[in-house]
């Protein structure tokens, strides 16, 4: 069977982290490149704990640091619900900087993309920085892209303001830009992530199954990403979600566009599922989950793991 070559741009992140280890120890999925991006936390820390996790996993996947801000607002960041390091409860050893390529991220996902015989798919689960100034700098690549498949936005109301979900909030005007793009964008939204819960039955398990799952056990234990009681909520693990097992989402065609200036709604994710804007679709956005599939398909990915 041919793997699915994908790059994964992310800003670990507790959720993050749980995303990637599905994805590196997928047998459906290549990962070609990691280009971390300023989001959850700054660069430097977001590239040590992509780094921290590779190590953990002893996955040698070359890593390309991103944008260390947004293309135009000050940057924010998560540390309330990831903690000061961006992925805190779990003491990794220091990672050794070899996977880390000299090239901008942007750069190396130009290369890693042409010199690709087959299109390769984006998964975004950070802020769109990086994918913005991608396909701003180099359209060229726009080829060699098979789909973006993104976290981030949300048909109703938001988590980093009333309307706004983090990863777009955080840099709305690239997220327009891949909107704007046309190419073939998945939004995998909150209205999906929020139904994508681990509860604490799901946490005992992860604890005794294997390193990795007491590795998330720990980590879960400071993720403030919903709380153990009304279940944490694994946003970034459904794009990897919809890459292995589409069929648990029901999907829209729909025409989606970003907010710049709204006084009260910036970054929100203007999702016309009813056709008012009378704009052709752009995105394929998951407008809901199966919470029992996702369940059960999430502890069968991480029983993969090492
Ligand atoms: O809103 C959830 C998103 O913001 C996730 O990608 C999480 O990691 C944070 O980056
Ligand atoms: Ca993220």
């Amino acid at each position: 069977m041919t793997k699915r070559p994908v790059i994964i741009d992310t800003d670990p992140g507790i959720d993050d982290a749980v995303a990637l280890a599905i994805a590196l120890y997928s047998e459906e999925l290549e990962v070609r490149l990691i280009t971390t991006v300023a989001g959850n936390v700054g660069l430097e820390k977001v590239t040590k704990n992509a780094l921290r996790l590779l190590q953990f996993f002893g996955k040698d996947i070359p890593v390309a640091l991103g944008a260390a801000r947004p293309l135009i607002k000050a940057p924010i960041d998560a540390s309330d619900i990831h903690g000061s390091t961006g992925m805190d409860g779990f003491e990794f050893e220091e990672p050794t900087k070899d996977l880390v390529l000299k090239e901008h991220a942007v750069n190396a996902m130009r290369r890693v993309l042409m010199e690709s015989v087959e299109p390769i798919t984006l998964v975004p689960i950070g802020p769109l920085t990086n994918i913005a100034l991608l396909l701003n700098m180099y359209p060229e690549v726009k080829d060699k892209i098979a789909e973006i498949v993104l976290m981030g936005g949300s048909t109703g109301r938001g988590n980093m303001g009333v309307m706004a979900e983090f990863n777009i909030f955080a840099d709305p005007e690239a997220a327009k830009i891949v909107f704007q793009s046309e190419l073939p964008v998945v939004m995998l939204p909150l209205d999906v992530g929020l139904k994508a819960l681990v509860y604490p039955e799901d946490s005992e398990k992860l604890k005794g199954m294997n390193e990795t799952g007491r590795m998330i056990y720990q980590l879960f234990q400071k993720y403030r990403g919903g709380s153990m009681k009304t279940g944490l909520k694994m946003y970034d693990s459904t794009a990897i979600a919809y890459l292995l097992k589409p069929e648990m989402f029901q999907v829209a065609d729909t025409f989606v566009d970003v907010e710049l200036s709204g006084t009260l709604t910036t970054g929100c994710t203007v999702v016309d599922l009813k056709g008012y804007l009378g704009k052709p679709s752009n995105a394929k956005v998951c407008i809901d989950i199966d919470a029992d599939m996702f369940k059960q398909w999430f502890m069968e990915s991480l029983q993969k793991c090492n």
